[in-house]
């Protein structure tokens, strides 16, 4: 076993923090605390164990509690010793001998990325956009806000949807990402904190962590949004930015309704702490429901939308839906990062956003492709809970074990990519959940979850938790 690097004996007490719960104290609290680090990530595969010593220094218990520990995590699978070379962390179902690979037939199923290709019709809409685009020849083709005429379909949309907007409050983008990059370069110092939902998006996190600020997660609950965890946190860690996603959330699935709308807008407005909504799952309704209105919290809200889900990724156009003040602000400091998005496809996307038959379609496709998925988890996994979601592109499967991480490693060997629930976490955990997207094809979904089973049932078998 090749080992990739030695953890210190005081940074794996730090690692444990506060192992001892209640009357767990013993070599299982000590095992199961250890284990819960390898199933975050903390401690990957490969990594050497300090000498048992001087693990029982740094944590000041026997080396007697220690071994017991070790022997218990030796017996399910997780730390390997031999003498004279110490111990370290296995990989998930390969230290009972067992056989963990399935044989694959073509490439590996990215259940990591969870956008669909281009809708039916895009061709003819470049077809169209051609025609436009000798318009725009004459002109500089730069412009730090985009197309009027993409920003005319834009702003038509949010005044149908219940919130009267003008095309001067649209900036074009090159996608919802690169909206929120802009905003929180704009808004957020360095050490200032924001305040995100947990579970959230992973690349927010990464947004918000390469402005130097710090992600402030607020837990949500099966239920939904803990309005009372967010009016502390805003009171408490006084956050110079809230991100959030109140449609078909990511990755819960979850839906804020039109109450929770007010009750988040009346807090955030209460505190002055401006908001992004990132709506980029808002159109992938199945319409099973009326749609609440769009979040409005008045000056400081900011909604960010995007062509990414509802039309095709490789558009790499998004929006921005501010204030003009607001907007203006954003366009200076665009200036220091990009100096606006391609004109052809803009005029395409303004081409698809005047035919409602690729969405109606694509909304088809991907209901279809829910059902198919959530038929596979309950034929495959049927130990696995979740709730069907309205909308969006994934299901926030609740697991029977802490597994995630080691269930994504060993799924890659039955070819099939996974992010594990500590993705979306701004601090690790989520052990117990993963998120699978609908995002593919109801064969490719069936195949993907088959042999997500297969792996699940060789990590349970050799790394089960330790009691
Ligand atoms: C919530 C959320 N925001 C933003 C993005 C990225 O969108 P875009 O491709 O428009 O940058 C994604 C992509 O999955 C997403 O799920």
């Amino acid at each position: 076993m090749n080992t990739y690097g030695r953890i210190s004996a005081p940074r794996l007490a730090t690692l444990l923090g506060s192992w001892r719960q209640g009357s767990r104290q013993g070599a299982a609290a000590l095992a199961a605390a250890v284990e819960l680090q390898v199933l975050d990530g903390h401690l990957p595969v490969g990594t050497q164990l300090p000498a048992e010593r001087e693990l029982a220094q740094a944590l000041g218990v026997s080396r007697t509690l220690i071994g017991a520990a070790l022997d218990r995590l030796r017996e399910s699978g997780l730390v390997a010793s031999r003498r004279g070379a110490g111990s370290w962390i296995t990989p998930p179902g390969t230290s009972r001998g067992q056989e963990t690979f399935f044989p694959r037939d073509g490439e590996d199923i990215d259940l990591v990325c969870a956008a669909p290709p281009a809708v039916p019709g895009i061709t003819r809409a470049v077809d169209a956009a051609r025609g436009a685009l000798v318009e725009q020849l004459g002109h500089t083709g730069y412009g730090e806000r985009g197309l009027l005429v993409l920003r005319e379909r834009i702003a038509q949309r949010y005044t149908e949807r219940g919130l009267p907007t003008s095309p001067a409050q649209i900036m074009i983008t090159n996608g919802a990402h690169h909206a929120f990059g802009l905003t929180v370069r704009m808004l957020a110092n360095p050490g200032d904190r924001v305040l995100v939902d947990q579970p959230t998006y992973p690349n927010a996190l990464e947004a918000i962590r390469g402005a130097h600020a710090l992600p402030v997660p607020v837990a949500l609950d099966a239920e939904g949004w803990d309005f009372a965890g967010i009016e502390a946190a805003l009171r408490q860690a006084a956050p110079r930015l809230a991100y959030l996603i109140v449609d078909f959330h990511n990755p819960t699935g979850l839906l804020m309704d039109d109450e929770g709308r007010e009750r988040l807008a009346a807090l955030l407005t209460k505190a002055r702490t401006p908001v992004v909504i990132d709506e980029t799952l808002v159109e992938l309704d199945f319409g099973d429901e009326p749609a609440p209105k769009p979040f409005d919290a008045g000056e400081w809200s900011i909604l960010v939308g995007s062509a990414s889900k509802s039309h095709w990724g490789g558009l790499r156009l998004g929006w921005i839906r501010a204030s003009e003040e607001v907007l203006s602000r954003l366009s200076s400091s665009r200036f220091g990062l990009d100096l606006g998005s391609p004109v052809f496809e803009q005029l395409v996307l303004a081409e698809l956003l005047a035919d409602p038959e690729p969405l109606r379609r694509r909304r088809e496709d991907v209901r279809r492709q829910r059902d198919a998925l959530a038929q596979a988890v309950r034929t495959h996994c049927p130990e696995w809970t979740f709730r069907l979601p309205g909308g969006g592109f994934w299901l926030w499967c609740k697991l029977p074990a802490p597994m995630s991480t080691g269930l994504a490693v060993a799924a890659a060997s039955h070819g099939v990519q996974l992010a594990p629930g500590s993705r979306f976490a701004a601090h690790g955990g989520l052990e117990r959940r993963l998120r699978l997207p609908f995002s593919q094809p109801p064969e490719v979904l069936d195949e993907a979850v088959r042999r997500i089973s297969l792996a699940a049932a060789a990590v349970r078998g050799s790394a089960r938790p330790v009691t």
